[in-house]
């Protein structure tokens, strides 16, 4: 995720490739990111010192001892923006003892410049921060802003989670394909054609889902066939018994970093 950020601004001449250093603990992949042509280091706090925006792009298991290595090393007028799942602003400002944090959920399309991401920001983010915020999102596709960091979970469930449920769904429909006889390649263009089609036509119609499905609904025909079983398979509940199961887990991973974090900084 961190290397389609550097990727999209790049792509977008947003910033010049000498304007970013990328921190990495494997060596091999320090070979692999000097593609870009960027600054590549192993030192986080070589790498945080001087830039005025720091992007915290870790697993959630590795927070913790990153805001341990760079606690109190951050000038004010420095910004964090950190996309890890579940991390909380007043974690991470707890952990570094600095103010100014964004927290964005981002999705995996946002390696091709069509992602969403959902954000939010402590008071101290200054309205020109809010500013290049938005623009190194929207090099990654669209973005919204939300007050509340409440709505960071929920995101992170329905956007940041939900390209996992669309290739399931993809991958199940394809796989029903060759099952019925089409040779794979066929059954992958129906099927993600089919994807793209509707999804374009439900967002240029403007109209309810279930008016869309509706219309091609006819009496005895082959869509009532298909959607009693979808029904009686609970298609409806399955699908938000996950999206409430991401949204807890969000939820904890954000309680864990939190506990480990104070653990850290009692010790
Ligand atoms: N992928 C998604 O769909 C998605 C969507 C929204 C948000 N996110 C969030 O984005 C973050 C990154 O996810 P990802 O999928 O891009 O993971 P990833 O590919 O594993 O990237 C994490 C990077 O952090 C590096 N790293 C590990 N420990 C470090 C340390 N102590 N200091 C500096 N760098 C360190 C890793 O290095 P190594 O290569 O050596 O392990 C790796 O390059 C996660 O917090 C995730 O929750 C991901």
């Amino acid at each position: 995720m961190g290397e389609a950020m550097i990727h999209s601004l790049l792509s977008k001449k947003l910033v010049s490739p000498a304007k970013i250093t990328v921190s990495e603990p494997r060596q091999k992949r320090r070979e692999e990111l000097q593609k870009h042509g960027i600054i590549v280091t192993a030192e986080n706090r070589a790498a945080a010192q001087n830039g005025s925006i720091i992007v915290f792009s870790v697993k959630p298991q590795d927070l913790t001892s990153v805001l341990a290595e760079l606690k109190g090393l951050l000038k004010p007028g420095q910004l964090v923006l950190s996309i890890v799942a579940g991390a909380r602003l007043a974690t991470i400002s707890e952990g570094l003892t600095h103010n100014a944090i964004v927290r964005v959920m981002p999705n995996t399309p946002a390696q091709i410049g069509e992602g969403i991401s959902v954000w939010t920001a402590t008071p101290r983010v200054s309205q020109e921060q809010l500013e290049e915020t938005r623009t190194i999102l929207q090099a990654l596709g669209k973005e919204v802003y939300v007050r509340d960091e409440k709505f960071l979970d929920m995101a992170t469930a329905v956007s940041g989670t939900g390209p996992t449920y669309v290739f399931l769904v993809m991958e199940a429909m394809i796989d029903a394909a060759v099952h019925l006889g089409f040779p794979r390649h066929i059954a992958y263009e129906l099927v993600t054609e089919t994807m793209r089609g509707s999804i374009m036509f439900a967002m240029r119609s403007g109209k309810h889902p279930a008016e869309l499905r509706n219309m091609v609904t006819s009496p005895g025909g082959t869509s009532a066939a298909a959607l009693y079983q979808l029904e009686k398979g609970s298609l409806r509940t399955v699908l938000s018994k996950a999206i409430w199961a991401a949204y807890e887990r969000s939820r904890s991973l954000g309680e864990d970093s939190k506990r480990t974090n104070s653990t850290v900084t009692n010790e």
